[in-house]
Formats: structure tokens, sequence, C-alpha cells
């Protein structure tokens, strides 16, 4: 045991400090991204430690094919550089990858793939960022948390869960339906996730029982012919979000029917108030609510626990099923690596609420934690570059100084 602590403290000694001149950006998703080129148009060099071996891992690796954006492209853009004219409103997940691959090049954005940040913790002698990868110290002066509202699939406990003959996944590993093709399928969840792969399931003639264990609510995509979330952001401008909230409420229900009816009852709080309040993102429809209305789609109450061959459900039905997806969400994973700082919440959120949550102590800058997508992503990314420019420019002449924007130092 002591030999093993030896040994580690060793190896801890001999690992190569690196002092990285600009800020240091933990992710390379859009937000990692955003942030990169921002900088880069300020004159700042940044470098981007990302975990995985691609950028934008989230959209390459665990999201579903037939993905697609459900909000106009104009809302999703990252600064600087717009979509090509040539993607439709709403464009796909592969149209947005390929995006952000040319938006990447464009910025000559670089980042160390394979780097997973294990520890991050501001050093009060030195006053850097001392930042631990597997392989690496990393000591910067600014530290970008890009890490991710959705960085973990959250895996609930279900009681019997491991009794289960079947394949049990989250909807973060599922790719298509035509794996499950006429199979019976229990989806746990009922948020954006949880409607879209049910709808695919349909697709593939599959049959799939999705949990619904709460209220939800459920809006269409449009509305009079325009996009319910770009009609929402107007309207917030002039109205106040209760208001809004109505409106929007009763365009649903005009368009959708009561989807209380359908087993998917509406909370109390309306759609935005609830998103604000507590983080609950509305369901846009984009096509799983007639397949529920149809049948196609079977409502079930909560799950009491999994059997050898299915499920035994709140209501006390019991049904077999052949493979279980889990649309039960994703969580940050900030709490896991980022020490020392009371800058976040336990759930890895920021405790100060959007527009105000992306700076924190000692050099410290959050981008993509706002609950509000890539358009909170953008709105991050450029108050965070000007605010560090500035300081690049006030210690201009310290930086002149140093010739390289990476300087290795060994620990002797
Ligand atoms: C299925 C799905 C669909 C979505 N569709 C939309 C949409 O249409 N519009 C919209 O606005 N938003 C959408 N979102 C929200 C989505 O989170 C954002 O669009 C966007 O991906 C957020 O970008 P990000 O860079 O902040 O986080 P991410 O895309 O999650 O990128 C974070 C990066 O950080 C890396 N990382 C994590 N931990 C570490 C670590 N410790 N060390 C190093 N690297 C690390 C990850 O590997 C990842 O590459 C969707 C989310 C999901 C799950
Ligand atoms: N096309 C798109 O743009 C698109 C597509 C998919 C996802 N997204 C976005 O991606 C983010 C994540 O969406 P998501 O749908 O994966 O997650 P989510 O919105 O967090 O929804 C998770 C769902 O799982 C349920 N759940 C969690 N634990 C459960 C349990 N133990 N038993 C039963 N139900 C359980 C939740 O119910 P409770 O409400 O009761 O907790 C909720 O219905 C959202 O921002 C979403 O808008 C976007």
């Amino acid at each position: 045991m002591g030999y093993c602590k030896e040994q580690e403290q060793e190896q801890e000694k001999m690992m190569k400090q690196v002092w990285i001149h600009g800020p240091i950006i933990v992710g390379a998703g859009p937000s990692g991204l955003a942030v990169a080129a921002c900088l880069s148009q300020q004159g700042v060099p940044s470098l981007i430690l990302e975990k995985s071996d691609c950028i934008a891992s989230l959209w390459q690796q665990r999201t579903y094919d037939r993905l697609k954006f459900h909000l106009p492209k104009h809302f999703c853009e990252l600064p600087l550089l717009g979509f090509p004219d040539n993607f439709p409103k709403y464009p796909t997940k592969h149209q947005f990858i390929s995006y952000m691959e040319s938006y990447a090049l464009h910025f000559s954005i670089q980042p160390n793939f394979k780097q997973a940040v294990q520890k991050a913790e501001f050093d009060n002698i030195t006053g850097l960022w001392r930042v631990q990868t597997q392989d690496r110290e990393y000591n910067t002066r600014w530290l970008i948390v890009a890490t991710g509202e959705n960085a973990e699939s959250v895996i609930p406990e279900i009681v019997g869960m491991e009794k289960f003959n079947g394949p049990i996944i989250h909807t973060s590993m599922y790719k298509s339906g035509s794996e499950f093709k006429n199979q019976s399928v229990l989806v746990v969840g009922c948020g954006n996730s949880g409607m879209e792969v049910s709808l695919d399931l349909c697709r593939y003639n599959a049959i799939p029982h999705m949990v619904v264990r709460n209220t939800v609510h459920v809006l269409p995509r449009e509305m009079l012919g325009m996009s319910t979330f770009g009609i929402a952001m107007a309207l917030l401008k002039w109205f106040p979000l209760k208001l809004v909230d109505k409106f929007l409420l009763l365009v649903a229900n005009f368009t959708l029917g009561k989807t209380d009816q359908l087993g998917l009852r509406r909370p109390k709080t309306g759609p935005i108030e609830l998103k604000n309040v507590t983080g609950k993102t509305p369901v846009l429809d984009v096509g799983a609510l007639s397949q529920i209305r149809s049948g196609k789609i079977k409502v079930m109450e909560g799950v009491k626990e999994i059997t050898r061959n299915g499920v035994k459900f709140m209501d006390g039905q019991e049904r077999e099923f052949d493979s279980i997806i889990l649309a039960t969400g994703y969580k940050s994973n900030v709490p896991s690596w980022l020490k020392g700082s009371d800058f976040f919440t336990k759930d890895g959120m920021p405790k100060t609420p959007f527009p105000n949550g992306w700076k924190g102590e000692n050099g410290l800058y959050t981008v993509g934690f706002t609950r509000r997508g890539l358009l909170g992503t953008a709105s991050d990314a450029v108050r965070i570059a000007q605010h560090i420019a500035e300081q690049w420019r006030t210690n201009k002449d310290c930086n002149k100084s140093c010739s390289s924007h990476v300087i290795l130092l060994e620990k002797s």
C-alpha cells in the first residue's frame, strides 16, 4: 500500500509540466470551439484539451442517426462564421458536424485529443490553474470549462435491472431503430430523446412503450408556420413570461389537442417558466404525438421493477420486452474534476444563472452552461473572449517577451 503511494508520488513528480501562455479550454464541443474562435479573433492563443479523439464528440459519437435541430438554424450558429446558405431550416446532425469541422479548420483550431482532464485546481501560491490529464500537468492563468451540460448519461438504478435478459442501453448509444426491428422495446423517459427514439423505433416496425412517470409539456415545433422557439423569443421581448406561456399553451392545445388525454399531463407551470426555474426542456414534437394518438407508441406509467423478461409497472400492469432504452437524460461532469472552487453547484452547473454564469473567480470561465443550447454558447463565448482579451492586452509586454505559447517545463 505504502509502496504504491510512494510510486504514485514519484510518478506525479516526473510528470511533465506544461505552461500555457493563453487560456486552457476543457472540451472540444461546440462551446470549446466557439470560445477558441472568438479568442483567436481577439489575437489570444488558446489550447483545447479534449478527452475523446475528435471534435464535437457528443454529436459524432453519442447521438442517433436521425437527429435534426428543433430550432431554426439561425439560433444554432456559432459566432463569427454562419452556416452555409444551402443548409435547410432545420439542419441534420451530419450537416452540423460538417459545419463544425469547417469551423475548426477556418479558425485553425487543433485540440489536444485524448487528454481527459482528471483534476483542475487553482494554485494560490503561483496564481495559476493546475490542470491534470492522464499524462501531463498544464498550468495556465485562465481556465475555460466547456465540458457541457450533457457530459455524462444519467443511468437510473431501477429495481431488478441486473435480471433483465435483453440489452439495456442509454439513448447516447442508440443509433437507429434498424437494430430493433419488430422488437417490443421499453423507452424509459419522455424528453426530446425519449420521444424521438420512440418515433424512430416506429419507423422500423418496432413496438415502443414509452414510460412517462411525470408531467411534461409538449409543444409543436412550429406554430402558424413559424418556429415555436422563435415566436417565444420574439414575444418575450415585449410581454411578460407568464403571458407568453399562456399564448404558447393556447396555440399548442389548439394544434395538438389536449395531451393529457394521451397520458401526457401538462405541468401547472408554463413551459418557459419551467425551463427557467428547473431546466426541464419542453418537448418539441416532430411526429411522436401522432404515433401516440394512433397507439403505435404506447404510454406507460412509471416502472416498478424490471424482471427477467420484462417490466412491472406502477399501475400493476406487467409486460414482456426484448430491449430497454434509457432516455433518462444527461448531467454535467464538472464536480468530478474541478476541485476547490465553489462556483458550481453539486450538479455541476454555475450557481449564478444566465446571463452572468460565464465568469467565475481567479480566471475561471464557463461556456455552454446556460440551459439555452447553442444560443447560450454563442453569447458566453463572445463575452469570455472579450474579457480575457482585455487582460491579455494589458499584459502585452509580458506576453511579447515569451516566444512561444506553449512552454515545456521538466520538473526536476
Ligand atoms: C441528443 C441531443 C440533441 C441536442 N440537440 C440540440 C439542438 O438541436 N440545439 C441545441 O442548441 N442544443 C442541442 N443539444 C444540447 C447540446 O448539448 C448542445 O447543442 C451542444 O452540444 C453543447 O455543446 P458543448 O460544447 O457545451 O458540450 P458538448 O457538445 O457536450 O461538448 C463537450 C466536450 O467536452 C469533452 N469533455 C467532457 N469532459 C471532459 C474532460 N474531463 N476532459 C476533457 N474533455 C472533456 C467531451 O468529450 C465533449 O467533446 C442536444 C443535446 C443532445 C444530447
Ligand atoms: N432534436 C433535438 O434538438 C433534441 C433531441 C433530443 C434531445 N435534445 C436535447 O438534449 C437534452 C437532453 O434531452 P433528453 O430527452 O435526453 O433528457 P431530458 O430532457 O433530461 O429527459 C429525461 C427524461 O427521462 C425521465 N427520467 C429520468 N429518470 C427516470 C426514471 N428513473 N424513470 C422514468 N423516467 C425517468 C425524465 O422524467 P422526469 O421529468 O420525471 O424527471 C424525463 O422525461 C435536452 O436539452 C433536449 O432538448 C434535443
